[in-house]
């Protein structure tokens, strides 16, 4: 299981620093990846604060490029720097507000893989989609466009996280049987991609209103291997609820 915390655009230094330690003081022995994704100006800080704590740190976001003329952005390199070898790609947020592409974040995906780094691959249906029913098609086409040009051996490194734009935020999360029933639809299309081996060893994460009251139930559906939270990763004790339901 993993429980992946991805704080958007929310904490300043001083919080971000108080709010990992606050996680990491209670969470005790836990088999659960537990990992939370700061802000990048806050990401030093934060590598510093998660220092000999089980707590992975994440970055939400990074170019393709090594470095280069490309203002606002930061690089793989500069992440490894600060020991931080995961990142976030491909989030709704990304993909929606700042115009990310399937064809842009393949070329992260593979510039994250090329430094080696653990990717979680977000990906998921606006709810006109559910509406028109194409929610499966959809989500096929993301995972195509965005991964399907790699060989087996490079999925070692990528975590998915299935995540409903429509339960993003809003409070409204998708049954724990309709998490299952795209899980099991993304597992199959991994099987049929690759092979079964590969789509058992992949870690599938829900995301979206995932909290403290209905974590259990969802994590509690096989083919549901952990969540990336928003808003409830937070507050550490809503964050630490969600991590012993996993
Ligand atoms: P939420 O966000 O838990 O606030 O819905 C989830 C996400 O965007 O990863």
């Amino acid at each position: 299981m993993i429980v992946a915390g991805n704080w958007k655009m929310n904490k300043n230094a001083t919080e971000t620093a108080e709010l990992i330690r606050a996680v990491a003081a209670d969470m005790g022995n836990t088999d659960t990846r537990v990992m939370v994704a700061p802000p990048s100006i806050n990401l030093a800080v934060a590598a510093d604060a998660a220092k000999n704590t089980n707590i992975k740190v994440a970055a939400q976001n990074m170019h393709f490029a090594e470095s280069g003329a490309f203002t606002g952005e930061i690089s793989a390199s500069m992440l490894l720097h600060l020991g931080i070898d995961h990142v976030i790609l491909g989030h709704s947020e990304r993909r929606s507000i700042f115009g990310e592409t399937d064809e842009l974040l393949a070329k992260k995906v593979d510039a994250a893989l090329a430094n080696n780094m653990t990717i979680i691959f977000c990906f998921g249906e606006e709810l006109h989609d559910r509406k028109n029913d194409i929610h499966f098609e959809v989500v096929k086409n993301q995972l195509t466009e965005g991964l399907f040009h790699l060989d087996s051996k490079s999925w070692q490194n990528i975590i998915l996280a299935y995540e409903p734009v429509w339960a993003i935020g809003t409070g409204e999360t998708a049954s724990p049987e309709q998490a299952q029933e795209m899980h099991a639809f993304i597992r199959k299309t991994l099987t049929d991609k690759y092979d079964a081996a590969l789509a058992e060893n992949i870690s599938i994460l829900y995301g979206g209103s995932v909290k403290p009251g209905n974590a259990k139930d969802i994590f509690s559906k096989p083919d549901v291997d952990g969540g990336l939270i928003g808003g409830a990763a937070l507050k550490a004790d809503d964050f630490l609820a969600i991590v012993r339901s996993a």
